[in-house]
């Protein structure tokens, strides 16, 4: 069994953005910025904002984070987001999820210039990586796939079980396996029977939010499970989704949680920041 170290590999990537921005810098006189939109005073959501701010500030990067109150109206933030599309200096905007209950989280990811989407949700960008065009793509799953690419581990023909279907991890991952000629199954809380399908899948990539779904008996002999749950525990320690001690001696490479897909998230993001400011050429 082989441990993929996310951390390293975000480490790795983060200082070729680092590189990139010096470049652009130097070269085109760019500052890439990227834009976060934070309402309400979600813990997690605060976290993570948190460290984003921090990766940009490392990397060189202009950031700026706009914190609201939850009981902020739809119009105010439509109109935040179209200041910022209008705004040069901004290259990418992230609106973190989840959004207060009244509002519709869909008409405001449509808000945000394509072009500036550095998180791939505008229906713009998904309909381009569905069809195997260029687009900005979620960071989540493109940094599965850069794991796969680090790792050496070939996708074509292989049967891959995807396990979530949401809009942010389980569809974005499932189009970009099938775009790699993986044999792709999404499974789902409505699936009839999870196991027929882990258990026959060369790899598992699982991102629902249940601590300990994937267990033992539902994991091939060999197979590459890619756990993209983050579950806080009530004594405070991170989990995934795969109940890693039973799990990990089963397979041929396994991402651990804390320190496998996680960091990765933030890096992509950078990267796809930089890559939103070289259109700006
Ligand atoms: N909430 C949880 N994950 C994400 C993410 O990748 N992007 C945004 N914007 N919000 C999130």
């Amino acid at each position: 069994m082989q441990l993929i170290d996310g951390k390293s590999l975000a480490n790795k990537v983060q200082a070729s953005v680092a590189t990139q921005v010096e470049e652009l810098k130097r070269e085109k006189n760019i500052v890439p910025g990227l834009a976060v939109i934070l309402i309400g005073d979600d813990p997690a959501s605060h976290a993570y904002v948190k460290m984003k701010a921090k990766a940009c500030e490392k990397v060189g990067f202009y950031s700026i984070t706009h914190n609201m109150p939850d009981t902020i109206s739809q119009d105010e933030i439509i109109a935040t987001i179209e200041m910022m599309n209008n705004n040069p200096r901004i290259d990418g905007i992230l609106v973190q999820l989840p959004l207060p209950k009244h509002v519709d989280t869909d008409k405001i990811l449509e808000v945000i210039d394509p072009k500036k989407d550095v998180d791939g949700f505008h229906a713009y960008n998904m309909g381009r990586l569905v069809t195997n065009l260029d687009s900005f793509v979620a960071c989540t799953p493109l940094g599965v796939m850069k794991m796969f690419e680090e790792y050496n581990i070939d996708l074509e023909g292989k049967d891959v079980c995807v396990v979530g279907a949401s809009n942010i991890v389980g569809k974005p991952m499932a189009s970009l396996l099938l775009n790699a000629n993986a044999t792709v199954t999404i499974t789902h809380i409505f699936t009839k029977d999870l196991k027929a399908h882990t258990s026959q899948a060369d790899i598992i990539v699982v991102g629902v939010g249940v601590p300990g779904l994937i267990k033992e008996d539902m994991v091939k002999e060999g197979a590459i499970v890619i756990d993209i749950g983050i579950n806080r525990m009530e004594d405070g320690s991170l989990v995934g989704d795969v109940d890693f001690k039973n799990v990990s001696s089963k397979c041929s490479y396994i991402t651990p949680v804390p320190g496998g897909v996680g960091p990765m998230t933030i890096a992509m993001l950078l990267s796809n920041t930089v890559k939103a400011a070289k259109g700006r050429i």
